[in-house]
């Protein structure tokens, strides 16, 4: 069976069944056999669901990975322009196989990844990239590095990903690309977020730094726009400490990419533009090359684990697992994220909320505290010289007004987060204990008025 076949039932399986029903109905749903995990919650005392038992160790380490980086260090071919070295660019052969895409550049991180994108699309002072206040910094990093002007534009509340209404409505003259974040490694709404772009003749950059191999309508995310980026951060699905990759169809498009990623110097030797360094090194490649083995059976078992939390959680209007868009053929699983819905558990606050789980032996938490919209250094790039330069007074009154992301604000307050790269390898029974977990303080709520 591929991962296609398997995930496109089981997706709108997960998704009709769970995410989107919890998510419209608001009613409490009829509970089969939930009176039974009637019980004393830990947090006062009772008994764990999940009393001191370790996850699947993260990042992923085995023989492999091992046998692959000590190669590296021995061949002496740390650097990918050494003449023996071969791992950066086999990496960059074999990220592509598995995504689809014609090409890939590897770099040093996610953040330089789109920093290069944003370059070679030739982006800079005076133009405008619309994309979300819900994500990295590496996001808007990208953009002001390139000393352009990342537009926020508000979330869908219910998958946590850009609300095309509002990328539209922020879509002005200067707008040169939208950059749509796949936020915990789902697809954002690509079907509109791609018409969109076309209708307003716009390129777009996807931000795929949380989603290796999710799919949208059986396409790898990051081949769909112009241009997509990932990080490999110690954290990610794939990862190698620092480092990330472009891919993209474009030869002419990559190969730019390719020549600012290595501080203006093209593949012809010629020093052509201008760039930063940001090369991946062959211990990098090595630690991914060492793991991309068994990678699509980990990306299978998330998809599988996944799908079955998606289901326990029907029962448990508390949580509401994320939105996933039609068209969403497979996930990543980067996080496994829920809204809170505390009206549906006597009104306790979250951090209580997350304590008792916490009590049970299993860990939530927010994602970003605040919105990028919130941060400072919105007052840093209105007061450099730079951007008052190359942006009329006007816009960058009416860009400080049109920081606002209510949505966002309220996401923030509500997500409750399973951080999922190591966790969702576990067994069937370490999900039976996370939903057992949940389903418990639920149940149990009462007794957390006197926790
Ligand atoms: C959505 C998103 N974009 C960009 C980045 C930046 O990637 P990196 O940390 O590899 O620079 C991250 C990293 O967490 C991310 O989650």
């Amino acid at each position: 069976m591929t991962s296609g076949d398997w995930s496109r039932r089981q997706f709108l399986t997960a998704a009709s069944v769970g995410s989107l029903a919890a998510a419209t109905s608001g009613t409490v749903p009829a509970y089969g056999n939930l009176a039974k995990k009637a019980g004393k919650l830990a947090l006062l005392g009772g008994t764990p669901v999940r009393p001191n038992k370790p996850w699947p160790d993260w990042p992923y380490c085995d023989k492999q990975i091992l046998q692959s980086m000590a190669k590296t260090t021995q061949s002496g071919n740390w650097c990918r322009i050494q003449g023996g070295a071969q791992g950066v660019v086999t990496l960059e052969k074999e990220w592509a196989r598995l995504t689809g895409a014609k090409f890939c550049v590897a770099t040093g991180s996610g953040t330089q990844s789109l920093h290069t994108c944003v370059e070679a699309l030739g982006i800079g002072p005076g133009d405008e990239v619309i994309t979300s206040p819900y994500t990295d910094p590496g996001t808007i990093a990208g953009i002001l590095s390139a000393r352009a002007l990342p537009v926020l534009a508000d979330l869908d509340p219910a998958s946590f990903q850009l609300d095309p209404d509002d990328v539209e409505h922020k879509i002005n003259e200067n707008t040169r690309a939208l950059m749509p974040v796949h936020m915990m490694g789902q697809p954002c709404d690509l079907d509109r977020i791609m018409a969109i772009a076309q209708k307003h003749n716009l390129r777009v950059i996807e931000d795929a730094a949380q989603a290796h191999l999710a799919e949208h309508r059986g396409r790898k995310l990051g081949t769909i726009g112009d241009v997509g980026c990932f990080s490999f951060q110690s954290s990610k699905v794939l990862a190698c400490g620092e480092g990330g990759a472009i891919i993209g169809n474009d030869e002419a498009l990559m190969d730019k990419c390719y020549t600012v990623h290595n501080h203006g110097t093209s593949r012809r030797g010629l020093t052509e533009a201008i760039g930063p360094k940001y090369r991946m090194n062959e211990f990098e490649a090595a630690a991914l090359l060492g793991q991309l083995p068994g990678l699509l059976d980990r990306h299978r078992r998330r998809n599988e684990n996944a799908a079955y939390l998606t289901q326990r959680l029907k029962d448990i209007p508390c949580l509401v697992p994320q939105k996933l868009y039609e068209g969403t053929t497979a996930g990543s699983w980067y996080l496994y994220t829920m809204t809170y819905r505390k009206e549906h558990l006597n009104g306790i606050d979250r951090a209580t909320f997350f304590k008792a789980l916490a009590a049970e032996g299993v860990t939530l938490s927010p994602y970003i505290k605040q919105g990028l919209h919130r941060e400072p250094w919105i007052d840093t790039i209105l007061n450099m010289k730079v951007y008052k330069t190359m942006y009329a007074p006007e816009r960058l009154r009416r860009y400080r007004d049109e920081c606002r992301c209510p949505k966002c604000d309220q996401v923030c307050e509500d997500m409750a987060m399973l951080w999922a790269s190591g966790p969702l390898l576990g067994t069937h029974e370490d999900m039976v204990q996370i939903a057992d977990a949940f389903e418990k303080v639920y149940v149990n709520r009462d007794q957390l008025k006197s926790a």
